[in-house]
């Protein structure tokens, strides 16, 4: 019994309808997509159903999930804080951004703050190495970039997530090349000048997100 195609079968076959019958295995991500919707990450069973829905096995359905950020194989807070500590990041000095961001909020990098409210991940790179130290923020409103981060900004949006939005954020940049807008805006507060924008967080974002070079 395949538990996410009976709870998804609308979705399922949507989604199916857009690839020709012998390439369905590229609808990988936007299935993994589905499966993480339900509990904020994949699980092992998401895995094997995916690889039956699709006629692959689980182990190509997991490297997918292993090579995007996008995707998470274990429970997370309520935002994903991920920095990117790549090499020409480290040599701008992300290693000591993501050290102190970490001793700041008493957890070590792939924890979760005690109230649940931040998960700090480390990541490869998200094609912005010359403005780092960088960091994606994940969450229910979608993904945003925030660029060229202190410490102290980093900070000031945890606590503006900690203030359920009574303290102002740093806005997130704009939207990259290619990305779509989400339909659920975050408040537009301007600490850098730059617009507020959410990127759209789809299965189709997570291929060019990783991939794209951008300006
Ligand atoms: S190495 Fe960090 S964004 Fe490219």
């Amino acid at each position: 019994m395949n538990l996410l195609y009976e709870k998804y079968a609308a979705e399922i076959k949507h989604i199916l309808a857009k690839y020709p019958a012998d390439q369905k295995r590229s609808a990988v991500m936007p299935l993994l997509y589905l499966a993480q919707q339900e509990q904020g990450y994949i699980q092992k069973q998401d895995l094997q159903m995916i690889a039956e829905i699709l006629d692959i096995s689980a182990t190509d359905v997991g490297s997918i999930v292993g090579f995007y950020t996008l995707y998470h194989d274990h429970p997370g807070g309520k935002h994903r804080l991920q920095v990117c500590n790549d090499l020409p990041c480290a040599l701008r000095g992300a290693d000591e951004f993501l050290e102190k961001l970490c001793e700041n909020l008493g957890v070590q990098v792939g924890e979760t703050t005690p109230d649940g409210l931040v998960t700090i991940e480390a990541v490869m790179c998200l094609a912005g190495c010359d403005r780092a130290p960088l960091f994606q923020v994940q969450d229910a409103e979608g993904i945003r970039y925030y660029e060229n981060q202190t410490v102290e900004t980093a900070l000031q949006l945890v606590e503006h997530w900690r203030s359920d939005g009574a303290t102002p954020a740093p806005s997130p940049l704009g939207l990259r090349a290619g990305q779509e807008k989400s339909s659920t805006p975050l408040p537009d507060e301007t600490v850098t000048g730059l617009s507020a924008e959410v990127r759209d967080e789809t299965a189709s974002d997570t291929a060019a997100t990783e991939t794209q070079e951008t300006d």
